[in-house]
């Protein structure tokens, strides 16, 4: 009898099951079909609403906008819900959505899921150390799929300001300063987030951000006016953005920051002339946090209606806490003063990122416990997060004292040793700071089991000026054939709102270190920070220097397979360091100006475009990273000294691992410009080429020059290559000797 019940059940639900699919497919039209007999039904309080995002509890960066989001949901208020996380959660809120929504038209939860959702990878700044796309792939892959687990469905990222200026604190949430590095690997992490379908049960919808040119804020001071040329703007800041576009970006952030004396998120020329007009830009744009009432103390609006009619009419979609599109977009429709079809535009491509993430078909797709259990914390996420962070270490000095030897008696000190907290940086989204990361410490010791091999003293705090611990560490390093200080920024130093007027290592850090010098001891600094620092002494003093940025949850074996050789570190850093703050900015692809300053070879030194009291050359520059191992370039050569319009040039060059250990070679590839209708950088990146070569072994490495990587805005601001002149560069910095020229001709 019970196997008959049974099977009876089982018959019953089946059928009930696929009686479900037909509904849904007898349901859901295709996409354009749907959308155009929805928005037929809809009211304009309805279409409005599609325009609404409210903050759930918790992260708030920025002055609390709107009412209470529960009581705006049961109004029919809201499109979009930010901040609301978890299987749990965003099904009450959506069923909460669904029961007052008219038509059944789902919520969009959005959260800034920047590098890892609770897995947490390096910063992206450090991952964009590993001049690696697969490993900005790879992990914006594995936060969708953690994020889309937990019942989000579109991250605000990738973040791709391109940033010059190390005391702005967001330079730790986006790829440095270069804008070929910098395209490359946005237009990976929106593969990553996306894949290639949208409908896929572990993807979600990318925001390319701040569009635009945040990164260039004045003094490095965040939200800070930007005035450049618009031959800046285009040339530097917005080809990532552009390349996202290409990529298939769904959605667009705005810049809390006016540009030339117009805000961002009232900038007409940005939004709808260049984004949807030239790029053709099909998915919607959200402001930043509040920024529409934001044009009021820009001294761009009247009030908060104006903000509002001048947003809509810029080409804002969806209006990001501020409650000025539900406060008002009806009243300045009624009033002419905003147009039906731009509100009709954006709440079309807001319910067609609703549709294509099928959450027509069912709102609650994204929220499966057991999914959400069983997607957390894989171990091949785990692997993946050790992965990148592996490939992010860039080792900045080395006196032959690293790798480490198990057998050494090892002195670790500094107030990062054992750390869980900060590990993970700043924007850790979901991430662990109370125990889950692996420290310094525990990564070691998982190493060396041996205890009488380690002492582990903090000695100093980050920022506290106490000396209390101090003498307790340097008795223990004393006795130890090598001291490790892992040392640098608490991570709510860099992110945003953290711009910092002295980038040193804070706090008695450095004093700390002149102490640990004086035993005269082998002394390697491990430095766990989210922007350039300076770090002029440390370069004189330490015997070796790791950058090891903010690494995430796997961050300390990282560190420890690293300084153990496990990992041979093969980075190269995204962003100068400059030797002191006043030259900042300082970057590679800098002009000449009428009077270079050639460096002490140079016999008129005085009146040059140089300082008196410092080098103009950085600390460390652009692309710039040692290894365990050593590499030499050799052979270089062009397969033409002429290119024309419609040709292309082939640049090759041997590299050779000369050294006895197995490593990586970013190989890098830059370009000048000898004479244009204007002023060209001293050189450009146009290509780089990450090379595993074991010891012993040589490779050649090819590169293909054509007329279209030597584009830029002339004179006349057409985007042209211009017939002339060219030096090639090739090598393992930005610092590359001079290989070859070549020619272009008409
Ligand atoms: C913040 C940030 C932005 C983030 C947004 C939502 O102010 O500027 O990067 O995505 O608000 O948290």
């Amino acid at each position: 009898m019970k196997t008959y019940k049974f099977l009876l059940l089982l018959l019953s639900f089946s059928i009930a099951t696929h009686a479900q699919k037909v509904k849904n497919q007898a349901k859901i039209k295709p996409r354009n079909e749907f959308i155009s007999e929805l928005m037929g039904k809809m009211t304009i309080d309805e279409k409005i609403a599609q325009l609404v995002q409210f903050t759930a509890d918790g992260t708030v960066t920025g002055p609390k906008g709107g009412d209470n989001f529960i009581e705006e949901i049961k109004k029919g208020n809201v499109g979009s819900i930010l901040n609301a996380t978890g299987v749990k959660y965003t099904r009450e809120l959506q069923k909460l959505n669904l029961e007052n929504s008219r038509l059944k038209i789902p919520l969009l939860y959005g959260y800034d899921v920047i590098h890892g959702y609770r897995t947490i990878f390096p910063i992206t700044l450090g991952e964009s150390a590993s001049w690696d796309p697969a490993m900005a792939e790879l992990s914006s892959k594995v936060a969708a799929a953690e994020a889309a687990a937990s019942g989000v469905h579109w991250t605000f990222a990738p973040m791709v300001d391109i940033a010059r200026d190390p005391r702005w604190g967001r330079v730790s949430e986006g790829s440095g300063e270069d804008t070929y590095l910098g395209s490359r690997l946005a237009m990976a992490r929106v593969k990553g987030f996306q894949g290639s379908d949208l409908g896929a049960i572990n993807t979600i919808l990318a925001c390319t951000k701040h569009f635009a040119a945040y990164g260039a804020a004045e003094a490095g001071r965040d939200y800070n006016t930007v005035d450049m040329s618009e031959r800046v703007l285009r040339e530097t800041y917005l080809p990532p953005f552009k390349a996202t576009v290409d990529a298939g970006v769904r959605t667009f952030m705005t810049s809390f920051n006016e540009i030339s004396g117009v805000p961002a998120t009232g900038n007409r020329f940005l939004l709808r002339d260049i984004l949807k007009g030239e790029w053709k830009f099909n998915g919607f744009v959200v402001t930043d946090y509040t920024a529409i009432n934001e044009l009021i103390p820009h001294g761009f609006a009247q009030d908060a209606a104006h903000a509002g009619e001048l947003s809509l009419n810029a080409g804002i979609d969806m209006d990001m806490v501020g409650g000025i599109y539900l406060k008002h977009l009806k009243t300045l429709l009624n009033q002419g003063k905003v147009k039906e079809t731009d509100i009709n535009d954006a709440c079309k491509r807001i319910l067609e990122a609703k549709y294509d993430l099928g959450l027509f078909e069912d709102p609650y797709r994204y929220n499966d416990e057991k999914r959400e259990a069983a997607t957390i914390y894989k171990k091949e996420h785990l692997d993946a997060a050790l992965q990148v962070a592996n490939k992010s270490m860039v080792l900045l000095k080395n006196n032959n004292i690293l790798p480490l030897r198990r057998e050494q008696k090892v002195a670790f000190v500094g107030p990062l040793i054992s750390d869980e907290a900060n590990i993970i940086g700043s924007w850790a989204a979901t991430g662990d700071r109370t125990g889950y990361a692996v420290s310094v410490e525990e990564g070691v010791r998982k190493l060396i089991t041996d205890k009488g091999k380690l002492t582990f003293d903090k000695g100093v705090e980050i920022v506290d000026t106490s000396k209390s611990q101090m003498q307790k560490a340097l008795d223990n390093a004393r006795q130890a054939d090598v001291i490790v200080a892992v040392m640098g920024e608490f991570e709510n130093m860099t992110g945003e709102a953290a711009s910092r007027t002295d980038i040193n290592l804070p706090g008695i850090q450095k004093e700390f270190l002149a102490e640990l010098k004086k035993l005269g001891k082998p002394l390697v600094l491990v430095l766990m920070n989210g922007r350039p620092l300076t770090l002029s002494w440390e370069n004189e003093n330490m015997d070796a220097i790791l950058e090891a940025w903010f690494p995430g949850t796997m961050g300390g074996d990282a560190i420890a397979q690293t300084l153990y050789g496990i990992n041979n570190p093969g980075g190269k850093l995204p962003m100068t360091f400059p030797r002191t703050l006043g030259q900042v900015p300082v970057y590679y692809n800098h002009k000449n100006t009428g009077r270079p300053y050639l460096g002490a070879a140079d016999p008129e030194q005085k009146y040059k475009s140089r300082y008196i009291d410092s080098d103009n050359s950085p600390l460390y520059p652009f692309g710039y990273g040692l290894s365990y191992t050593t590499f030499a370039y050799s052979n270089p050569k062009l397969s033409a000294n002429t290119l024309t319009a419609s040709g292309s040039i082939k640049v090759s060059v041997d590299v050779a691992n000369t050294g006895n250990y197995d490593g990586e070679e970013v190989v890098q590839l830059y370009i000048q410009d000898k004479v244009g209708s204007v002023t060209r950088p001293v050189r450009e990146l146009k290509g780089f080429n990450k090379v595993p070569l074991k010891k012993g072994e040589k490779k050649t490495v090819e590169f293909t020059i054509t007329a279209n990587d030597l584009k830029f805005y002339d004179i006349n601001m057409q985007f042209v290559a211009e017939p002339g002149d060219f030096n090639v560069f090739v090598g393992g910095s930005s610092a590359a000797e001079l290989t070859d020229k070549f020619v272009l001709v008409k």
